[in-house]
């Protein structure tokens, strides 16, 4: 843990932030103990890095964080040296997470206090190359969990996912603990991590958080090789006014959160006190349940000519080993999450802003 050479000392604020000064860096740093109605401050010192920032998650939590903490606080990174492009308000390195010389070099040179490590193989292209994905996700983990140990570094986020379940887990309103028997080696990733997260936590103080986020629903980004894909790319056929065809079939239930709600989930667990985070492998986290007959009924309403079919493949059997819908309410009780969106406003808030990202392909 970090060394005190001053006691806490009160944000004259208010804000339920502490200052102290760390002797092992040696720098001042902030502690957020309690919260004054939900308002969170940052000292200036907090340096957040992203990596895999520039994936569906990641270009919109950076500049969700950039708008919390200061562009000039957030250092944005990933493989690809082209997605500089994507981070115009703040600074971008390329970055290979596997290179752990490298990281460490960074987050030494630039005091590093927060990393949010997003980089990973998901669901579906991991079972293209299972041996690369374990790999990647895994000694990715190990990489950040050690330095953060090393380097005392203040929070760690790492997201989960609602692949930990598998064909033994209850489907409906799947609870936070149960029988997990995951079938893809993404969904193995994830249960392991979660496993390593709560290690460090418990024998080293790391303050790592997590969630285990349903399939993510967004329209500024495009989808990075998941099972819950459908449901980004059924939007971007129906303003370009083309029939869509669907890799699951129509009944199939799976839990999925749009995009907002996922960065306000992200940031209210990175903000609540630590006392009140009392799970540290992942939390279930749960936005909405649908089918694709349901999402394809809901795009109608909006366009309705749109079409829909079906062609069945490999992601079906993975599809039907994750829950049709999760239990959330550790997350509710803990830290106070509640979603904001259902699917017919989150259809009417993609087909509004949607074009503007990527314009219909008619
Ligand atoms: N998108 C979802 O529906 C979803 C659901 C559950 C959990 N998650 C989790 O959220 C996180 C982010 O997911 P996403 O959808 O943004 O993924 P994504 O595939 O869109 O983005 C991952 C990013 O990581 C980068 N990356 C890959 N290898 C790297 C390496 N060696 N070093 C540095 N960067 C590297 C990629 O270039 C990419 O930009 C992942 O951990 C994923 O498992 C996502």
């Amino acid at each position: 843990m970090a060394k005190f050479q001053v006691p806490l000392i009160k944000n004259p604020l208010g804000t339920g932030e502490f200052y102290y000064f760390c002797t092992s860096e040696p720098k001042y740093k902030t502690k957020t103990l309690t919260t004054n109605k939900g308002l969170v401050k940052h000292h200036p010192m907090d340096k957040i890095l992203i990596i895999g920032a520039a994936g569906q998650l990641g270009s919109e939590l950076t500049r969700a964080l950039a708008d919390q903490f200061g562009s000039d606080q957030v250092i944005a990174t990933d493989l690809r040296p082209t997605a500089s492009t994507l981070f115009p308000y703040c600074r971008f390195e390329v970055l290979d997470v596997m290179n752990k010389e490298s990281l460490g070099a960074l987050v030494k040179k630039e005091r590093v206090t927060q990393i949010y490590h997003l980089a990973a193989v998901l669901s579906a292209t991991g079972e293209k190359n299972p041996q690369f994905a374990w790999q990647l996700n895994m000694d990715s983990l190990l990489h950040v969990l050690e330095l953060a140990k090393e380097c005392e570094l203040d929070k760690i986020y790492w997201p989960s996912s609602i692949a930990v379940f598998g064909p033994s887990t209850p489907k409906v309103n799947t609870p936070q603990f149960c029988e997990k028997d995951p079938n893809t080696v993404y969904g193995i990733s994830k249960l392991a991590g979660e496993g390593w997260c709560n290690y460090y936590f418990e024998k080293y103080g790391v303050d790592v958080r997590s969630l285990r986020y349903p399939g993510l629903i967004g329209y500024k980004s495009l989808p990075g090789g998941g099972t819950t894909d459908y449901a980004v790319d059924i939007y971007h056929k129906a303003i370009s006014k083309q029939p869509f065809t669907c890799f699951l079939s129509e009944d199939t239930y799976l839990p999925m959160m749009y995009m907002p709600d996922a960065i306000k989930a992200t940031l209210d667990l990175m903000n609540a006190p630590k006392e009140a985070v009392k799970i540290r492998s992942s939390y279930n986290l749960a936005g909405m349940s649908f089918s694709p007959k349901e999402i394809f009924a809901s795009i109608k309403k909006e366009v309705p000519n749109f079409e829909i079919n079906y062609q069945v493949d490999f992601r079906q059997s993975i599809a039907d080993s994750w829950p049709d819908s999760i239990d959330d309410s550790r997350a509710r009780a803990d830290w106070g999450w509640k979603p904001s969106y259902d699917l017919d406003s989150m259809s009417r808030d993609i087909l509004k802003h949607l074009p503007a990202f990527f314009p219909p392909q008619f």
